[in-house]
């Protein structure tokens, strides 16, 4: 098939200069890797069989982070250039026809549109390989495009190797290509090492193809911002702020309100209806989706939280991997993890830990407790300072409270525990054993009034 479409994606350098034991693709920007921005670029080309990654530095980890996508995966166990790398590649199925892009793991801006733009400049152009450039002011440390008298690639030199003249060339390399499959690999295989770094440089296939009659074109871009490789982490930094930026922006055009959205953090897969409000400083982190007419307050870290419609959640409040059902309202100062729900317009409020808990509609729990391993029935009132002694040094025990239940301030629920339903506790007891339905519950030393007391202390001094 003359137009099957096939990537490979060159990940396996470490990137000396991150200056981490991390390899560099395994480095995050707008809550992905950077190798994960590039598969879903790719996705957007070619079919997941069609996609090919090298990897090297840290395989497992790197084949782990992108498994979801069922692409292939090379291994290129030295690191011995750009050339060496790609020609991992030959002989795969599914890259001997067509045409072969190639990405590089470590420029994760790259958007989809302009993956199709190289493809259709290829198509009209008709050569053997088109390459995507850029004019840049600073153009230090990348390959220079050498154009022949008729505006085509002559060669890419390296910055290393290039002369003085070459060097004041600011069109730059993207390391961004399409080839012909049948031209790229027999030219890949006659590379040679680069007699000053040892390495074998993708970039002189185009020279050998030259050679014989078969040439590269150049695609320029002028937006140079996508094509920005991450070599440090001040660029990491960089293209972290550039994702957060489209991200945010994408938000607001759908209709969601943020307030200073410098401030705000969204990752990549996070959802937001129109009309919830993002107040500053917020982190949405994961899979969290935000419903419909819902606030999320200032400073509030959510991580992988499902928040329904009209959900108020105040300021300084830490929500993973837990559920806010319609209406809901929690904070300020409230912390909710490992599978919590709140249901229907229930409320928590202040210096409040929910822990693999559910707390029934309309039921509140306003301040100072910590709720763990729970069912909490509907319409409960926990009193202020209740804590559910769910663990016991070896194992977690869990705590049932009926619906209408009251609990008082600083009860000490100790599991296994049960409250029936429309029973009270009374404050300050310790609860050991079950509370039936519609019982008081009170376990607590009695009070003893000793009468006149003080003033007879008073008296002796
Ligand atoms: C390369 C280009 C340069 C271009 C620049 C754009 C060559 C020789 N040079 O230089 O013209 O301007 O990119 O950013 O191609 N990789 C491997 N295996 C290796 C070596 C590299 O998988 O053995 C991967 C790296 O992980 C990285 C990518 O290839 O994702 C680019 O490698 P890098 O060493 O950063 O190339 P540059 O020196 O930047
Ligand atoms: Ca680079």
């Amino acid at each position: 098939m003359q137009d099957t479409v096939s990537v490979v994606i060159l990940a396996a350098g470490l990137g000396t200069r991150m200056r981490s034991k991390l390899a560099k693709v395994l480095h995050r920007a707008g809550g992905a890797c950077l190798l994960e921005h590039v598969v879903r670029a790719a996705r957007t080309v070619a079919a997941p069989g069609h996609i090919t990654a090298v990897i090297g530095h840290q395989a497992e980890q790197v084949q782990a982070e992108v498994a979801g996508h069922g692409i292939g995966f090379v291994l290129q166990t030295e690191q011995k250039g750009t050339g060496h790398a790609l020609r991992m590649c030959d002989g795969q199925p599914g890259l001997n026809a067509g045409r072969v892009v190639v990405l590089y793991g470590d420029c994760p801006l790259l958007s989809a549109g302009t993956i199709q733009r190289l493809l259709q400049a290829h198509e009209q152009l008709g050569q053997a390989a088109t390459v995507i450039t850029t004019h840049l002011a600073e153009p230090k440390g990348y390959g220079r495009i050498v154009r022949d008298e008729a505006g085509r690639v002559a060669a890419i030199v390296e910055e290393k190797a290039a002369n003085a003249e070459q060097k004041r060339l600011t069109e730059i390399n993207s390391g961004i290509y399409c080839f012909e499959a049948s031209l790229l690999w027999p030219y890949l295989a006659k590379v040679t090492p680069n007699p000053a770094s040892g390495e074998y440089y993708l970039t002189d296939v185009v020279e050998l193809m030259r050679a014989d009659g078969q040439h590269t074109m150049p695609l320029v871009i002028e937006d140079a911002s996508e094509l920005l490789g991450i070599n440090t982490k001040v660029e990491l930094a960089e293209v972290d702020c550039i994702f957060r930026g489209r991200k945010t922006r994408q938000l607001m055009l759908a209709g969601v309100t943020i307030e200073q959205p410098e401030t705000v953090t969204v990752d990549l897969d996070v959802e937001a209806a129109a009309d919830s409000v993002l107040e500053p400083f917020v982190q949405l982190r994961g899979r969290t989706r935000i419903g419909e007419g819902s606030v999320i307050g200032a400073c509030s870290i959510l991580t992988n939280a499902v928040i329904g419609t009209e959900v108020k959640v105040f300021p300084f409040t830490s929500i993973s991997d837990s559920e806010l059902r319609d209406g809901a309202e929690v904070g300020p100062y409230a912390r909710l993890r490992m599978g919590a729900v709140v249901e229907e317009a229930a409320h928590i409020g202040n210096f409040v830990e929910l822990k693999n808990t559910k707390l029934g509609r309309g039921s509140k729990a306003m301040h100072l407790a910590y709720l763990g391993d729970s069912e909490i029935g509907a319409k409960v009132n926990i009193g202020a300072g209740t804590i559910t002694c769910n663990y016991d040094g070896q194992k977690k025990h869990k705590t049932l409270i009926g619906d209408g239940a009251f609990v008082g301030s600083n009860s000490t629920l100790v599991a296994p525990a049960e409250i029936g339903e429309g029973s009270y506790v009374a404050a300050g007891s310790v609860v050991t054993k079950p509370v039936p339905a519609d019982a008081l519950g009170i376990g607590r030393g009695q009070q003893v009034n000793k009468e006149g007391w003080a003033a007879a202390r008073r008296a002796k001094k």
